[in-house]
C-alpha cells in the first residue's frame, strides 16, 4: 500500500477556456514536418524518422541500461545544428562532462543543468530556443512544492505533466524514465 496524496485543482474556478474549432480530417496539413536526425538510424526509425518539434518521447529501461550514454550521444548531435540542453538530476555536471569526454562528443551548442526542481527545469527549457532538452530522469526531478517524495506516485505523475506541457509548446524533451524490477515505471511499492 502506498499513500498518494491528491493535490487541490490548479486551475481558476469559473474562468471559461478558450474555445477552438475542431478541423475536418481532409484539412489538417500534411506537409512533410522537418525531422531532426537524432544521428543513430535506429532511433530515427523508432522516432519515425526524427525528433518532430513538440514531441515528447520518455525513454524508459533497466538502471544502467545505458539510457543517459545514448541520450547524451543524441544531444550531441543534434548541438551540431544549434542549442541543446540536457539536465540531469542524477549526476553532476562534471560527471556528465568526463561522459561527454569518454564518448568523443564534444559541442559548445550543449549546455548542462545539474538540477531536480521541475520550476527550475522548466524555467531551463522556456529559457531559449532550444533544438531538443533532455530530462534525466522522471524519478529524480521533484516539485519541491509537493509533501511526497521525489519518485512518489503523485510527483512522477506531476512532473511528467509539466515537463509535457512545455514539451507541447515546441521544444523537442527526452525524458528518461528508469524501470523498476516489476517493468513498470512507477515506484516501487
Ligand atoms: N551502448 C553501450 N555499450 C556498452 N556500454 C554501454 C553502452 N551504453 C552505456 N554503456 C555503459 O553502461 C553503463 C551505464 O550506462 P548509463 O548510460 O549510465 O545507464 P543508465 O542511464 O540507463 O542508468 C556506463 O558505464 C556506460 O558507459
Ligand atoms: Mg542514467
Amino acid at each position: 500500500m502506498v499513500e498518494e496524496v491528491v493535490e487541490g485543482p490548479r486551475t481558476q474556478t469559473g474562468k471559461k477556456s478558450a474555445s477552438r474549432d475542431p478541423v475536418p480530417l481532409s484539412q489538417v496539413s500534411t506537409e512533410p514536418i522537418a525531422r531532426q536526425t537524432t544521428g543513430i538510424d535506429e532511433v530515427d526509425r523508432v522516432l519515425g524518422g526524427g525528433i518532430v518539434p513538440g514531441a515528447f518521447v520518455l525513454l524508459g529501461g533497466d538502471p544502467g541500461i545505458g539510457k543517459s550514454t545514448l541520450l547524451l550521444q543524441i544531444a550531441a548531435h543534434v548541438s551540431q545544428q544549434g542549442p541543446v540542453l540536457y539536465v540531469t538530476a542524477e549526476e553532476s555536471e562534471v560527471q556528465t562532462r568526463i561522459r561527454a569526454e569518454r564518448l568523443g562528443v564534444n559541442s559548445e551548442n550543449l549546455f548542462l543543468l545539474a538540477e531536480g526542481d521541475v520550476r527550475t527545469i522548466i524555467a531551463a527549457i522556456e529559457s531559449r530556443p532550444w533544438l531538443m532538452a533532455v530530462v534525466d530522469s522522471l524519478q529524480t526531478a521533484y516539485n519541491p512544492e509537493m509533501e511526497s517524495a521525489p519518485g512518489s506516485v503523485a510527483q512522477v505523475r506531476d512532473v511528467a505533466s509539466q515537463i509535457m506541457r512545455v514539451a507541447k509548446q515546441g521544444c523537442p524533451v527526452f525524458l528518461v524514465g528508469h524501470v523498476n524490477k516489476e517493468g513498470s515505471m512507477r515506484p516501487a511499492a
